[in-house]
């Protein structure tokens, strides 16, 4: 389903429901769409606006089926909070939320009416793409799908044009979504070599992007000892997944994004806790984003020329997994002291960033569900972000923000360094107890070397826990709205 634009005069719009939206009643600017209700349902909203039913709060919805002169079947008020709060990712989730209402109120044609001073390219795409977040479901595995209306169509209704506002939105929201149905994807299902069919059938699927798949000899012949190592305890044979989207004018610059793509986490040898393990099926997210972020950028073709590296094994335990105290050379050629072998995320990721820097990236930036430590640190709110450089990470910084991504900068001093002394090889691949989240972004920066970089660790806010009024549970597509929006918005 695609978003379209409708120019037409609301009271003409035909659709199950018409959504407007409704601001808190103190400071409520003026609105025409507002006004129009008024003109002609004056008693209905003076009634629920007195009877405390509508107030504007976010979230609320109140109904009018069968509005005097409206075409629509229903109007729906959509509390939009205090105008002062109100911005883009606030207008995203609200639009997520109404179709998720609608859904299970059997309205399948929606229209979201954006007066004029609300119709900016910003807000009108977040619109359309939270028409395909809250659209979007979680039960591709179940035989009885759960009880709902499925979604038509969905017009936004604005004067002028946004055509190119709502291209952005369909694109990034199926984007998100795609990362979304991946790393939900249960471990049985999708294994390595499943998501490295998932990502030759995005790229046969995509224009101006190709594709290169390592496999465990060619990793084996270059001498991805660390990469490996995590990989031998399981029967899935491992890859690093390599897409490649060169703009029409090649750039100076080369981005790339490196993304975790662990299928399953079992700890390894140093096993996981019972509880809660069925969620190491999400440990792939932060490759998933990159997958998600790469089929968008080649549909919408920044200047900038970007490489996704994306290396995937599975954490699993047997005869020939690997042990603590195993000793692996990495790529570069750094020995590694595996003295957790559930620590695996950083072992995999540091021969990816190696291989990056070879193949020419002037940035870098990596997406993992990395550590506990930062769901500590940060709970499920900011994605913990890291960085070896202040002018990259503020480029980042500025794209999260414009997109409604919250992330917190989080220090990495050279002190941090003795935490991961090891006695019998050059680097330990964990730092103890305190700092986790720290540590292990530090494990990577000795790799990085000075390559701008910043590390996003999503160990928190890949996945939600409770279903929200704009998303059902699950994966939450984090990172994907960010790395687009720095692909389109890189300094010429
Ligand atoms: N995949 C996990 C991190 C994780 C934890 C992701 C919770 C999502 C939710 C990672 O591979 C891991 O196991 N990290 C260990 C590192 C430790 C052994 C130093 C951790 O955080 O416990
Ligand atoms: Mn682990
Ligand atoms: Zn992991």
């Amino acid at each position: 389903m695609q978003v379209t634009l409708s120019n037409a005069p609301i009271t003409a719009i035909v659709a199950d429901a018409l959504l407007v939206l409704q601001f808190d009643a103190d400071l409520r600017p003026a609105s025409a769409s507002y006004d129009a209700i008024r003109a002609s349902n004056a008693q209905w909203l003076a009634d629920v606006e007195t009877s405390g039913e509508a107030g504007g709060k976010p979230f609320e919805t109140t109904v009018l089926h069968r509005p005097q002169g409206f075409q629509a079947k229903r109007l729906i008020l959509l509390g939009a909070g205090k105008a002062a709060k109100f911005d883009s990712a606030t207008l995203r989730r609200l639009v997520g939320a109404a179709v998720r209402k609608a859904k299970s109120n059997g309205a399948a044609n929606l229209a979201l009416a954006l007066d004029p001073a609300l119709a900016t390219a910003e807000n009108i795409a977040a619109a359309a793409e939270g028409v395909h977040i809250g659209n979007h479901e979680v039960d591709a595995h179940k035989s009885k799908k759960d009880e709902r209306t499925e979604l038509a169509s969905f017009a936004i209704v604005a004067a002028g044009d946004h055509a190119a506002a709502v291209h952005q939105g369909n694109v990034l929201g199926e984007a998100q979504n795609f990362t979304r149905f991946l790393a939900n994807e249960p471990g049985n299902i999708l294994t390595p070599p499943v998501l490295v069919a998932h990502a030759r059938a995005m790229v046969a699927a995509s224009e101006g992007l190709e594709i290169d798949v390592l496999d465990k000899d060619r990793m084996t012949q270059l001498g991805m000892g660390s990469l490996l190592g995590v990989a031998q305890g399981s029967p899935h044979p491992p890859s690093l997944i390599v897409i490649r989207y060169t703009p029409a004018t090649p750039s100076k610059d080369h981005l790339g994004l490196v993304g975790k793509a662990v299928t399953f986490d079992t700890g390894g040898v140093s096993i996981k806790p019972a509880d809660g393990m069925e969620k190491m099926k999400y440990d792939m997210a932060g490759g998933a984003a990159v997958l998600g972020a790469m089929q968008a950028i080649a549909k919408l073709k920044p200047a900038v020329a970007v490489t996704a590296f994306i290396p995937t094994v599975e954490n699993a335990i047997g005869g020939n997994a690997q042990r603590p105290g195993d000793i692996v050379t990495s790529l570069s050629g750094k020995t590694i002291e595996v003295l957790n072998t559930d620590a695996e995320g950083r072992l995999i990721l540091v021969d990816a960033i190696e291989y990056a820097k070879r193949q020419g990236v002037t940035h870098m930036v990596d997406v993992a569900t990395l550590t506990g430590a930062v769901v500590v640190a940060l709970g499920h709110i900011h994605v913990g972000l890291f960085s070896n450089e202040d002018g990259f990470r503020q480029q980042v910084q500025s794209s999260a923000a414009r997109q409604g991504e919250k992330m917190w900068h989080m220090p990495l001093d050279d002190e941090y360094r003795e935490y991961l002394k090891s006695a019998y090889a050059d680097i330990g691949n964990i730092g103890g107890r305190w700092g986790g989240a720290i540590t292990a972004a530090y494990f990577l920066k000795e790799w990085v070397g000075d390559t701008p970089w910043v590390h996003l660790d999503i160990a928190g806010t890949g996945w939600i826990d409770d279903n929200k009024p704009y998303m059902p549970k699950g994966p939450s597509g984090v990172c994907v709205r960010t790395f687009v929006d720095l692909a389109l918005s890189w300094p010429a």
